[in-house]
């Protein structure tokens, strides 16, 4: 097998020439484009809200262990904001709009908005996050496990955030007191 691996150069030079307007989108990107883009869409979501309940819940804590609490959701509300810009820059790559209109920002989100009505409940807040950061783990594990080959740097894309998800998910593990 060491051996078979070729390319056809000449091809490949033909192939690069054609369709320019598409620009990164090259003929060995087999996915579906327009699909790739709504899901990224989807994702783009998930983060903003997300980014959006770490933030409100950094500044609303209160209590003995604030501190610590707030600035663990502040260090992860900045990489939420960090996990949308770069879907963004993504789906721009790919030819899309990164939608950000926040009318439909909730449908398309895997996650949901946590504002707790005890600004005291540090628990309930790290409990609702943890259970967001759970639930794009998996929805993030599905869309690499669906991107295949097909698309390898929206997947790496999305790799390299489900590890981020995977640290924050650990983190708040850590200070869950079940
Ligand atoms: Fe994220
Ligand atoms: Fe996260």
């Amino acid at each position: 097998m060491r051996n078979t691996f070729a390319i056809d150069i000449s091809h490949i030079r033909q192939e690069a020439r054609q369709h320019l307007m598409q620009g990164p989108v090259t003929p060995s990107n087999t996915t579906d484009v327009d699909r790739v883009i709504t899901v990224l869409n989807q994702v783009l979501a998930s983060e903003m809200v997300c980014y959006l309940r770490y933030t409100q819940n950094a500044i609303i804590a209160q209590g003995i262990d604030r501190e610590q609490v707030a600035s663990l959701f502040q260090n992860h509300a900045a990489e939420e904001l960090g996990h949308f810009q770069r879907v963004s820059d993504r789906i721009n790559q790919l030819g899309g709009s990164p939608d950000m209109n926040p009318a439909t920002m909730m449908e398309r989100a895997h996650t949901e908005y946590f504002a707790p009505n005890d600004d005291n409940d540090l628990q309930g807040m790290i409990r609702e996050n943890l259970v967001a950061e759970r639930i794009v783990i998996e929805a993030y594990t599905e869309i690499i496990r669906w991107l295949g080959d097909s698309d390898i740097t929206s997947r790496r894309l999305i790799e390299e955030i489900l590890k981020e998800e995977e640290d924050h998910a650990d983190e708040l593990t850590d200070l869950f007191e079940g």
